[in-house]
C-alpha cells in the first residue's frame, strides 16, 4: 500500500497520534483532513510528551512533510502557538515542512463564543463539546458564509467578508444566546497578524499531495476524533461536526478515489473511553472503571476532562469496521488491562429481550441496550517491555485472536505503552 489511513474506531483518543508517530518512520508525508483543535494527539518520545492539536504527528520526525487539508477547521492562533512550541522543544527547525490548505475554513473567536454559550444554554442536555468553536465553524462553512485560510492573503477582501460574517454571528450571539458580540477591530487586527505569520504555509495542499503520490511517496492520513463521533454515522447529536470515517479522507484532503492504494487502519483501545456526553453501552461505573481511568491515565489531552471508561465494544467496533472499510486494526493500551480478570468483550446488545448485533441509530434504544459479554481470562504480566509477539503471555495472544475472530480484521499493530518504542508491528500496513 502506498497510503494508510489511521482512523479512530471508537469515540476518539484511541492513540491515533502515537500510531501515526510510529509509522512515520516509514512514511515521508502525513495529512490531517478533518476536525480542528478539538483533537489532542499525544506522542511520547523518550521522556518528552508532546500533544498536537492541529499539526500532523509526522512533524516529530525530521524531514516529514505535514499537510493540513481543506477539510480541517483552523484556529490560526492555535496553529501559530503550536508551531512556536514545536520550535522551542526542538522538533521543528523551520516551517517548510508544514503546508496549510488555502481552502480550509477558519475558526473565529465568535465561533468559540457561540460553542460555549450554546452549551451553557443546553444545561443538562449539553453535548460536552471541547468548546473550541468546531461546530459553529463548520456551520458557517455549510451555510456558505465562512472565512477561509486563503482569505487572509488579501486583507481588504478579508475585512469585507469578516464584516458580513461577523454581523450574522453577532446577531445570533446577542439576540439568541444573550451574549456579547465582537467589534470588527477586535478581530481584524489580530487575524491580519496571524495571516502575516502563516502566509508562507498557505498552499494548495491537494496539489502537493498529488505531486507526492506521483513521486511514489508513502502517505499517512491522520484522522481526528473517532467513528462514533462521525456527524452522519455517530451517536448524533452527541457527535462532532465533521466526517470522521474514511470518506472524510477524500473530501478533506482533495484526494481522488483510486489515486493511490489505500489501507484503512482502525485504531482501538483494548477497552473503550468517551469524553463528553452521549450513550456509551459498555460504560463502567464501578471500581474497574476507576481502575481503567487510573491505569490508563484517562484524562483528555485537550480539555483535561476525566474520560468515561468501559469494556471493549465489538458491536461498535464492527460498525466502525463496516463504515470505514477497515483492513487492519491498531490495538492500543493493552498494557492497561494487566491485572484485570476476567477481561470482558461486548459481543452483542440486549434490548427488550432482543439480541442486537447492529449498532442502533435511535439513541433512546441505544441508551437502553445492555451489553452481552464474553469473558476471557486475564493476565498479570507487565507488557511494557514486550517487543515481539512471541514474548506475549498466552492469555494476551488468546485475547488478540478472539478480537480478530469477532471482527474478521487482523491486528497489525499492538501498542503496549505510550512511548514511541513500546510497539509491536505484527504486520507493516504499508506492506499489506
Ligand atoms: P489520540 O487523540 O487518538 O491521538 O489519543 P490521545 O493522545 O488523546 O489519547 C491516548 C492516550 O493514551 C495518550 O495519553 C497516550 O500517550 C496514551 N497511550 C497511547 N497508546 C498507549 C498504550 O499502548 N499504552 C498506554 N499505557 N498508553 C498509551
Ligand atoms: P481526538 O482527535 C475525543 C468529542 C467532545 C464532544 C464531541 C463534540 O483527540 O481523538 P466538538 O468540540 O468536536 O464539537 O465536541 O466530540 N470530541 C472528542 N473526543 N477525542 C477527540 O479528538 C475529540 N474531539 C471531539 O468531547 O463529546
Ligand atoms: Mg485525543
Amino acid at each position: 500500500m502506498q497510503g494508510v489511513g489511521i482512523l479512530g474506531a471508537q469515540w476518539g483518543d484511541e492513540g491515533k497520534g502515537r500510531v501515526v508517530d510510529f509509522l512515520t518512520e516509514k512514511a515521508p508525508v502525513v495529512v490531517r483532513y478533518q476536525g480542528g483543535n478539538n483533537a489532542g494527539h499525544t506522542c511520547v518520545i523518550g521522556n518528552q510528551k508532546i500533544v498536537l492539536h492541529l499539526v500532523p504527528s509526522g512533524i516529530l520526525r525530521p524531514g516529514r512533510l505535514c499537510l493540513i487539508g481543506n477539510g480541517v477547521v483552523v484556529n490560526p492562533q492555535v496553529l501559530v502557538e503550536e508551531i512556536a512550541r514545536l520550535k522551542s522543544s526542538g522538533f521543528l527547525e523551520n516551517e517548510d515542512r508544514i503546508r496549510l490548505s488555502d481552502r480550509a475554513h477558519l475558526i473565529m473567536p465568535y465561533h468559540q463564543r457561540i460553542d460555549v454559550l450554546r452549551e451553557e444554554r443546553r444545561g443538562a442536555a449539553k453535548i460536552g463539546t471541547t468548546g473550541r468553536g468546531i461546530g459553529p465553524a463548520y456551520e458557517d462553512k455549510a451555510r456558505r458564509s465562512g472565512l477561509r485560510v486563503g482569505d487572509l492573503l488579501d486583507p481588504e477582501e478579508f475585512k469585507k467578508k469578516l464584516a458580513v460574517n461577523l454581523e450574522e454571528n453577532n446577531a445570533y450571539i446577542e439576540k439568541v444566546l444573550g451574549g456579547k458580540g465582537f467589534t470588527l477591530g477586535e478581530i481584524l487586527e489580530p487575524f491580519l497578524d496571524f495571516g502575516s505569520k502563516i502566509r508562507g504555509l498557505i498552499a494548495d495542499t491537494s496539489r502537493i499531495l498529488d505531486q507526492e503520490i506521483k513521486k511514489g511517496s508513502r502517505i499517512l492520513f491522520e484522522g481526528a476524533q473517532g467513528s462514533m463521533l462521525d456527524l452522519d454515522h455517530g451517536t448524533y447529536p452527541f457527535v462532532t461536526s465533521s466526517v470522521t470515517t474514511s470518506g472524510g479522507i477524500f473530501s478533506g484532503s482533495g484526494l481522488g478515489y483510486g489515486r493511490l492504494s489505500l489501507l484503512m487502519v482502525g485504531v482501538t483501545k483494548a477497552y473503550t473511553t468517551r469524553v463528553g456526553a452521549g450513550p456509551f453501552p459498555t460504560e463502567l461505573f464501578d471500581k474497574t472503571g476507576d481502575r481503567l481511568v487510573e491505569a490508563g491515565g484517562e484524562f483528555g489531552a485537550t480539555t483535561g476532562r476525566r474520560r468515561r471508561t468501559g469494556w471493549l465494544d465489538l458491536v461498535a467496533l464492527n460498525y466502525a469496521s463496516r463504515l470505514n472499510g477497515l483492513g487492519g486494526l491498531a490495538l492500543t493500551k493493552i498494557d492497561v488491562l494487566s491485572g484485570l480478570d476476567p477481561i470482558r468483550l461486548a459481543v452483542a446488545y440486549r434490548y427488550k429481550g432482543e439480541r442486537l448485533t447492529e449498532f442502533p441509530a435511535d439513541l433512546k434504544i441505544l441508551s437502553e441496550c445492555q451489553p452481552e459479554y464474553e469473558d476471557l481470562p486475564g493476565w498479570r504480566e507487565d507488557l511494557g517491555a514486550v517487543r515481539r509477539i512471541s514474548d506475549l503471555p498466552p492469555a494476551v495472544r488468546r485475547y488478540l485472536a478472539r478480537v480478530e475472530e469477532l471482527t474478521g480484521i487482523p491486528v497489525l499493530i499492538l501498542s503496549l505503552g505510550a512511548e514511541r518504542g513500546q510497539t509491536v508491528v505484527i504486520r507493516d500496513p504499508f506492506e499489506v
